[in-house]
């Protein structure tokens, strides 16, 4: 743990480039580990949860070598990967252990997941359920109260295809199902109630894959083998993007230009509706939307004043990470915001609805939460001044790096119990907030 102090900032200015996007990064590694031939991954993100899935691959006799921000991947093919000797250890990374179940369910070995602290809380059942319902055979060593946590045990089983909708919008579920429909006999699709981000379909598509996406569904037919597109480049993360904006907006006088982000809509939430409230951002595409690529390109921002905004329950996927930060931009925002439906919150790193609150309550925000039947709607009566304070990260990044730009914003010093948590996502978080702020 290290303890972080927060000063009162005037205002940001420069430009920068970011590390490249976790959420893609993970997906390169899986989707050219079962690949054939070799891959170049470009501007890979060295977060700690993206080394996991690295570290994973490698026990899982994957050929990874790392040449500065890139990666060298031989890969196996669908069925080449190898029985790991010792349990394989995943840390915290929910996109790590959720994808390796769709990925080993259809293996013909046997495998261990071991997670840290804050994975071993957080629900599995909604990936193993459906895993189970195409015949994989996955156990979890600690079950409570009708859940499943990991430890997780999977024995390599023959796998058929699903027509699953899920339950829950989540695109760690979604990604996993369709990794272990690439190893089933028979096609495999997967509805969702909600579109969540599609990195996993747009690689497989990129790798030769035969996916369709037709509104709401997704449909795959398992291929013989997956060939390398060669090469992949990442990049920047939107969601670590996410609190350099905010910050930008409500430091008066800031103007700030972000380099070659990921601008896939599936994850544009955050910048919808922050340019709903009033903020001035401009985008420049360098990469297009289109053949599946990945889009990206240039975001600029400047300081700008912000209304209260009501962010939909269909909108929740889009930005879902990028909440905590959100809840700490209606503070500043005029009028009263609604946030619905987000409980999902509860069950990431930290629950996220707690940590925030505790943090922004601190700091002297009017912020609550209503809960209707099994939604929970975040409110918040905005343009109150917040004050320093004390303030806990519960070990979740993302609540440390939202809170730190609270602090920021604040009259007087704020503490941060923990700053180190952030290196789950972005180790450099610190180091390129000094580079822009004055
Ligand atoms: C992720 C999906 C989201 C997100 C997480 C990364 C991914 O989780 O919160 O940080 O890479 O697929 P859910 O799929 O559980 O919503």
């Amino acid at each position: 743990m290290k303890s972080f102090s927060i000063h009162p900032a005037s205002f940001i200015k420069g430009e920068i480039t970011l590390p490249s996007d976790k959420s893609i990064s993970h997906r390169a590694i899986f989707v050219s580990s079962v690949a054939e031939g070799k891959t170049k991954i470009e501007n890979f993100s060295f977060s700690k949860d993206c080394f996991y899935t690295l570290k994973a691959f490698q026990r899982l006799k994957v050929k990874i070598i790392k040449k500065g921000k890139n990666l060298i991947i031989e890969g196996k093919g669908l069925r080449g990967l190898k029985q790991a000797q010792r349990p394989i250890f995943v840390g915290d990374s929910g996109t790590t252990i959720r994808l390796l179940c769709g990925i080993l369910a259809g293996q013909d070995f046997t495998t261990t997941l071991e997670a840290g602290l804050s994975l071993s809380q957080r629900p599995m059942k909604r990936v193993i359920l459906p895993l189970r319902m195409m015949g994989a055979c996955i156990e979890s060593l600690n079950k409570k109260n009708d859940e499943e946590y990991p430890p997780l045990i999977i024995k390599g089983a023959k796998l058929s295809g699903i027509d699953y909708t899920l339950p829950v919008a989540s695109a760690q579920v979604k990604s996993s199902i369709l990794l272990a429909g690439l190893l089933a006999e028979g096609n495999t699709s997967v509805k969702e109630p909600i579109e969540t981000r599609d990195h996993t379909e747009r690689l497989l598509y990129q790798f030769g894959a035969d996916i369709k996406i037709n509104k709401d569904k997704i449909f795959l037919r398992p291929p013989k083998r997956l060939k390398s597109a060669g090469y992949i480049w990442i990049p920047g993360d939107i969601s670590s993007a996410s609190f350099f904006l905010v910050a930008a907006i409500l430091l008066k006088g800031s103007y700030l230009k972000i380099e070659d982000v990921g601008l896939n809509p599936t994850r544009m939430g955050l910048i919808n509706v922050l340019k709903r409230m009033g903020a001035k951002i401009e985008l420049k595409y360098k990469i297009p939307d289109k053949d599946f690529q990945e889009p990206s390109g240039d975001i600029s921002v400047s300081s700008s004043c912000l209304k209260a905004v009501q962010v939909k329950k269909e909108e929740i996927p889009s930005l879902i990470d990028e909440l905590p930060i959100l809840m700490v931009a209606c503070c500043f925002a005029e009028g009263k915001s609604i946030i619905e439906s987000a409980q999902e919150l509860r069950v990431k790193e930290t629950d996220r609805i707690n940590s925030m609150l505790d943090g922004l309550l601190h700091m002297g925000a009017k912020i609550y939460v209503e809960k209707k039947n099994q939604t929970e709607n975040i409110i918040i009566e905005g343009k109150r001044h917040l004050k320093g304070a004390k303030l806990r990260s519960f070990g979740d990044h993302r609540t440390a790096m939202a809170l730190v730009i609270a602090g920021l914003l604040a009259e007087g010093k704020s503490l941060l119990d923990d700053i180190s948590c952030v290196s789950k996502s972005f180790p450099d978080f610190l180091k390129i907030l000094k580079e822009v702020l004055h």
